[in-house]
């Protein structure tokens, strides 16, 4: 059961504990499967979403077809609430990375609820400053690290969301592609690629599919400085 994990998102941080659960008992639960897209960039959007289980990415696509991932987010973790607070259709595109539960609040019962529960305003406000705080250095990286820097930070940023201490090291079952891997490093597969190997060689890492094991934790966080 993830109730907890859900219960655990900023929108439901009052102490209420009996309304909490029925805002929670009031949310749609939708499963979707590896690859399923709940919305796209572009569209009119009215509705949130809080994950329980699994794993949504948030991909942009430009003109001339290629990807980029701003994100991928796990259990407890929000998504859908910008056109509510900037209305305008939704910036990226929800996908399903891997078999996924999420609870889906309409934008008009947030407002109520925020407007019952003003306290819950301040976590979401954190919860943004947090994502905005990230994407700035996402930014800042872009410009100023090289890609094996960037595939290092991509490594540890994955492991604080989905890493799993085993007694070899820290293992992320990601769920992603080398090319899904590439999108939200923001360089080729080819490239990203050479990066992994590299650390596979220097024993930092070793690959599993769609999983890694962080072997040397220290070495990488000074590769991502
Ligand atoms: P919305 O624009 O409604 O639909 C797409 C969602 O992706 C958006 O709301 C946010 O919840 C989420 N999103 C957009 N940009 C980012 C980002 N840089 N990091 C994490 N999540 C994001």
């Amino acid at each position: 059961m993830d109730d907890d994990v859900v219960l655990s998102a900023p929108l439901f941080a009052t102490m209420e504990r009996e309304e909490t659960r029925r805002l929670f008992e009031s949310m749609t639960e939708i499963d979707l499967s590896r690859g399923e897209v709940l919305f796209r960039e572009g569209e009119p959007g009215d509705r949130l979403y809080v994950i329980g289980s699994g794993k949504i990415k948030l991909g942009r696509r430009s003109t001339d077809g290629r990807e980029n991932l701003l994100s991928i987010l796990g259990p407890g973790e929000m998504f859908g609430e910008l056109s509510l607070f900037d209305p305008g259709p939704r910036t990226a595109t929800a996908s399903a990375v891997s078999e996924a539960t999420v609870h889906e609040l309409a934008h008009q019962s947030l407002v109520s609820w925020i407007e019952a529960h003003p306290g819950v305003a301040t976590h979401l406000l954190h919860a943004l400053a947090r994502r905005l705080r990230r994407t700035n250095e996402t930014l800042a990286d872009l410009v100023f690290s090289d890609v094996p820097g960037r595939v290092a930070k991509a490594l540890l940023d994955l492991s604080n969301r989905f890493g799993e201490q085993t007694d070899e090291g820290l293992r992320v079952a990601h769920d992603l592609t080398q090319e899904e891997l590439a999108q939200l490093v923001g360089a080729s597969r080819e490239t990203v690629n050479k990066a992994l190997a590299d650390f596979a060689a220097r024993n930092w890492v070793r690959r599993e599919g769609r999983a890694i094991v962080l072997l040397d934790v220290d070495r990488l966080e000074r590769r991502a400085r």
